[in-house]
């Protein structure tokens, strides 16, 4: 069934999640669950599922349940977990070179084909199997491996010239770690801004709020 036109942001969100805990079933040997255990295991309610599922046509039988690996090979697709998107990190220093380590490509759908940093003491050097190139050679580079998102671990200072370059370079998505507002400059591209401490402050907030858990995603 196609997909509806609009799905609410807060679905998108939960689709790694989904995708994620079936993975976990798959590893425990668990092939079929109902909906009353994945929302008991998901802490989500039934309904909630339901009504995810259902953006995309929906997917359980009545009375059966969710088949897991079927369930997890339809909502890969929709993620489009297969397609490994080509991706680039700027910036090698100590956040590039942990993004670098722990890129896991077999479960974010996307490769990581390149690094680049402005710092020619970097040039050469392999972080992870990746050797890290400097940026006067991100042009042609881009032009021949055309990847199509940029993880941005520069500082916020240089990301504003930096992701302009990238645009015309063909880079059409940032996951953006550099706290420069891209969706400021460029409204047609695609942006995952992560700010780790803005997790650490809806944390501190729960706790010093005595707020139970938020089970929105
Ligand atoms: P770092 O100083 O270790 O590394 C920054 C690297 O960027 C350096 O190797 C530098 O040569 C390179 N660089 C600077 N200008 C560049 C340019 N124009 N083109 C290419 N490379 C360039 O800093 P670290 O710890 O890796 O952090 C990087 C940035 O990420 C910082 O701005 C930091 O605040 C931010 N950050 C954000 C987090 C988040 O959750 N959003 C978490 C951690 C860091």
């Amino acid at each position: 069934m196609p997909a509806k036109k609009y799905v609410s942001s807060s679905v998108i969100r939960r689709l790694p999640r989904y995708y994620r805990f079936l993975a976990e079933l798959q590893k425990e040997g668990i092939n079929k669950i109902s909906s009353g255990d994945m929302s008991a295991r998901m802490k989500l309610t039934a309904s909630q599922i339901r009504q995810d599922l259902n953006c995309y046509g929906g997917f359980g039988q009545q009375g059966y349940g969710y088949n897991v690996s079927e369930l997890r090979r339809e909502i890969g697709e929709i993620i489009g977990v297969e397609k490994k998107l080509k991706a680039i990190i700027v910036g090698a220093g100590n956040l590039g070179r942990a993004m670098t380590i722990h890129f896991d490509s077999s479960k974010n759908g996307c490769e990581l084909i390149g690094i680049f940093d402005i710092n020619l003491q970097l040039e050469g050097i392999n972080i992870a199997g990746v050797e890290v190139r400097h940026m006067s050679k991100l042009g042609a580079f881009c032009d021949k491996e055309k990847p199509e998102i940029a993880v941005l671990c520069i500082p916020k200072e240089s990301a504003g010239t930096v992701s302009e370059t990238l645009i015309s370079c063909g880079v059409k998505a940032f996951w953006n770690f550099s706290s420069y507002d891209i969706h400021l400059h460029y409204d047609d591209i695609i942006v995952e801004n992560v700010h780790l401490a803005d997790s650490l402050l809806t944390l501190a907030y729960s706790v010093n709020n005595d707020k139970g858990r938020d089970d929105d995603i």
